[in-house]
């Protein structure tokens, strides 16, 4: 049987990330609708670590694979963390980045740069056949800016600055922003829990 991993998302950006770091390992990484997996999961969790885990077993329950899932999101200190696990229902589902962006923004009005920290934490959870689970959490620092700017990424990069580039993330290049991303950080860890896990099979 050839080693294969679940990859629970239907994200392909996702999809290449994982297969760029996990290369090396000799697994089959498939994404849940190459695996012909379709479940509706609630995502009611109150921590990205709780969502990821919900996620995972939810789908190793339907196969006997390696099975990933992730949760992540945005984090605003001043805001006391808002949006957190929220970051895609904020403002409602359908409500662009735009209108988001901007309403983070408004938020900080007249809030000094040190006060303005934020990070994106990708908590991403791992179910092995054996029934033994793992969780670990990937972040990246940054803060909030004054006014978007770039136009790649997704979601919240154009606010989201980090000061070791001077820039927004949305100005950063894929691969300028996966090799430092919470998603790439946390994707990093798991592949030394899956090498332990591996290695405790013999
Ligand atoms: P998901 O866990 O990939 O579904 O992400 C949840 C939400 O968090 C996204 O819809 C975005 O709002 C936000 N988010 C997560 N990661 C990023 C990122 O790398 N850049 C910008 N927004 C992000």
């Amino acid at each position: 049987m050839s080693k294969k991993i679940i990859f629970a998302t239907g994200n392909q950006d996702k999809m290449r990330e994982i297969r760029e770091i996990y290369g090396d390992l000799g697994y089959e990484i498939l994404s849940m609708k190459e695996a012909g997996i379709d479940v509706d999961i609630v995502e009611d969790g109150e921590t990205f670590e709780e969502n990821a885990l919900i996620k995972a077993k939810a789908i190793a329950a339907c196969c006997d694979a390696i099975v990933f899932a992730d949760d992540s999101g945005l984090e605003i200190d001043y805001l006391n963390k808002e949006p957190g696990v929220y970051s895609a229902r904020y403002m409602g589902e359908d409500t662009s980045y735009d209108i988001k962006n901007a309403n983070l923004i408004q938020r900080l009005d007249g809030v000094a740069k040190e006060d303005r920290t934020a990070r994106f934490v990708c908590a991403i959870a791992a179910v092995f056949p054996d029934g033994s689970h793992k969780v670990v959490r990937g972040t990246i620092e940054g803060y909030i800016g004054w006014e978007p700017a770039g136009t790649n990424g997704f979601g919240y990069d154009p606010i989201f600055y980090v000061d070791e580039y001077g820039c927004s993330t949305a100005e950063l290049s894929p691969e300028e922003k996966n090799k430092i991303s919470h998603r790439g950080n946390a994707l990093r860890m798991m592949k030394e829990e899956l090498i332990t896990y591996e290695n405790s099979r013999g």
